[in-house]
């Protein structure tokens, strides 16, 4: 599994100090702009997925990967809302985050995810509090995860250490 070219490393945008002072933020926002680029990512994601049914995208680039990833894969799509987006009844979580604390969310009726076989996927991986969370989500409502992927992983955050014995795949590591 592998990326095609350099460009989408290279077209990572970096934020120091945001959203607050002391976080660098990466911001993949070029990467999903750029054809190339856009198509490397889906297509490798792709390659993650296999059997999944469902690819789960996280609020909110991982919308945009779950969509592409999803339609190429002829597959259903599911948004993990951040709280508050979705009417009620839903299932949710809440989760620390490297800044602060948030709470994620699906509807909790008019789709069965029991049986379900999920691909979750996000842009970056940094402590690992969102992926953990939707995880968490997904299987008390009935699916099952069958594998992680993310584009970037921040390795020295320790995400992946949050999701042990996951099938976790990350396209870059910095
Ligand atoms: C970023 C990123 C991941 C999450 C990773 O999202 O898109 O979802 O942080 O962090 P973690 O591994 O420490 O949980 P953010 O909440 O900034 O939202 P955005 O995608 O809407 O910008």
């Amino acid at each position: 599994l592998a990326l095609a070219s350099d460009d989408v490393a290279r077209l990572i945008r970096w934020a120091d100090d945001f959203p607050q002072p002391g976080v660098r933020f990466a911001d993949l926002t070029p990467v999903f702009a750029d054809a190339a680029a856009f198509a490397d990512v889906t297509d490798a994601l792709v390659a993650v997925g296999r059997d999944a049914d469902l690819i789960a995208g996280i609020d909110a680039r991982g919308f945009l990967l779950g969509a592409g990833v999803a339609r190429a894969m002829r597959a259903g799509v599911l948004a993990v809302r951040k709280a508050g987006k979705l009417p009620p009844p839903v299932h949710s979580c809440s989760y620390s985050l490297e800044y602060g604390c948030a709470t994620l969310e699906i509807p909790a009726d008019g789709i069965d995810l029991t049986g379900r076989r999920v691909l979750v996927i996000d842009d970056v991986l940094a402590t690992g509090g969102t992926l953990g969370a939707t995880v968490e989500l997904l299987e008390a409502a009935g699916a099952e995860v069958v594998s992680i992927a993310v584009v970037l992983e921040l390795e020295a955050l320790g995400g992946r250490g949050r999701l042990p014995d996951r099938p976790l795949t990350s396209l870059l590591k910095i």
